[in-house]
């Protein structure tokens, strides 16, 4: 850790949500405007996911799954101001989106060993860092104490949907059942979030109605902080 580290406090901004609700893209939006890291949570879980299935561990099997990932080593990549999983070495970014881990990731996710050490790996990656972390448990049990926390929605139909325009055929509905149900740390409105519906707004919209929230609370002012987005980074509420 260098000195400049050591003398930056921790700020964790918590944006949850349910799968398609536009959180990712919004999160990423909001990083780029206060000049913070970005972490998508749900990507740890995926490359832990890929991690299990590249060893032909039956990712219904908890004591399989609890075991090997308690043999793995999980990293934080860095590259320019993207980070990524790096698990036991490999970058499998190329593979976190593939039909087989959309399909394994709850179930891998609902697994409490999984939790506890991916919570543990975000709460250090944020140590002493000003970071937007996304994700499902984000503001209720990896940072209940920050103060920044909202939670993205959208109804299911509209979910679906954009998952449909972006070519995948992931099952929402049973995805929210599963992460919403689970024993460990479910998909939750944290108490005190700001809660924000996506279906009606675009990316500029969802992401200045979450500046407005951060002004209300004194994180953010009017000085320092980048020009609003332009009309040309302006997107469909679709493709959040
Ligand atoms: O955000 P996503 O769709 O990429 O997340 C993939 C899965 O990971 C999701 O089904 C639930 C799980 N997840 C989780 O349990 N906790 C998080 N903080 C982030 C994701």
């Amino acid at each position: 850790m260098n000195k400049a580290d050591t003398l930056t406090s921790t700020v964790v901004i918590a944006i949850d949500g349910p799968a398609a609700s536009g959180k990712s893209t919004v999160a990423r939006a909001l990083a780029a405007r206060l000049g913070y890291r970005f972490l998508n949570s749900g990507d740890l879980y995926r490359a832990i996911t890929w991690n299990c299935l590249s060893q032909d561990v039956d990712c219904r099997d908890t004591g399989a799954v609890a075991s090997a990932v308690g043999n793995s080593h999980v990293e934080i990549g860095c590259n320019g101001t993207d980070y990524y999983p790096i698990v036991d070495g490999a970058d499998s970014r190329a593979h976190l989106r593939e039909q087989v881990v959309n399909a394994n990731v709850s179930p891998v996710s609902a697994v409490p060993a999984v939790r506890y050490i991916l919570s543990a790996a975000i709460r250090a990656h944020a140590q002493s860092r000003q970071t937007v972390v996304e994700g499902r448990d984000i503001g209720s049990a990896v940072f209940p104490e920050t103060p920044y926390k909202f939670y993205i929605d959208a109804p299911v139909q509209v979910r679906q949907r954009r998952r449909r325009n972006q070519g995948q055929t992931e099952e929402i509905a049973q995805r929210d059942l599963i992460d919403s149900t689970r024993s460990t740390d479910p998909l939750t409105i944290a108490p005190g979030a700001t809660v924000i519906d996506s279906s009606t707004l675009d990316v500029a919209g969802v992401v200045n109605a979450m500046l407005e929230k951060l002004r209300e609370q004194g994180l953010v002012g009017g000085i320092g902080i980048p020009p609003m987005m332009s009309e040309s980074h302006r997107q469909d509420a679709d493709t959040v």
